[in-house]
């Protein structure tokens, strides 16, 4: 599916109806370059998980922020992760999968998910200028989307 949205709102509004579509246990893998609207999205996912968006940052030293609600909700970024050895000292591999939700930027930084195929949501954004985004996404049902 793809989608264009042409303001930050409208990125956060498609982050909710994402955020409806997802299960215990799902993880939201996100690409997209510097500024293109990775955390303006999970702020609109987090948001129907009763986490409210300006609890939702990007601070640079921030790997992974943990939210106790009902799925636990981790919002990672990794874009200051290097290699293996980085990525698994964050303790990451605990955290994701399991009955919690994740979403998690820089996702290419994540290497293979070994094997797993079930319960992943890829997500592409970029910037088409003036402000317009284009959103596509891989791992929702059309049917699961269509009748929220
Ligand atoms: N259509 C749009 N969708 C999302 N953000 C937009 C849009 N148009 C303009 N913006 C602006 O672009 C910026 C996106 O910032 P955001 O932090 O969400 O990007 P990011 O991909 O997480 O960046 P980073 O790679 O630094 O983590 C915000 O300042 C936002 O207001
Ligand atoms: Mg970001």
């Amino acid at each position: 599916m793809r989608f264009r949205s042409s303001s930050a709102e409208g990125t956060e509004q498609i982050g909710q109806r994402i955020g409806r579509c997802l299960n215990p246990g799902d993880i939201v893998c996100l690409y997209g370059d510097l500024g293109t609207g990775k955390t303006t999205l999970v702020r609109g996912i987090a948001s129907t998980f009763g986490i409210p968006g300006r609890d939702i940052t990007s601070a640079s030293f921030t790997v992974i922020a943990e939210y106790p609600v009902d799925p636990f909700f981790y919002h990672i970024d990794l874009y200051r992760i290097r290699n293996r050895d980085d990525l698994d000292s964050t303790g990451i591999w605990d955290l994701i999968g399991g009955a919690s939700v994740s979403v998690i930027e820089w996702a290419e930084n994540l290497g293979e998910l070994s094997g797993q195929r079930q319960g992943i949501i890829s997500i592409w954004l970029s910037d088409c200028g003036e402000g317009v985004r284009e959103i596509t996404m891989e791992g929702i049902h059309a049917d699961t989307w269509n009748n929220l």
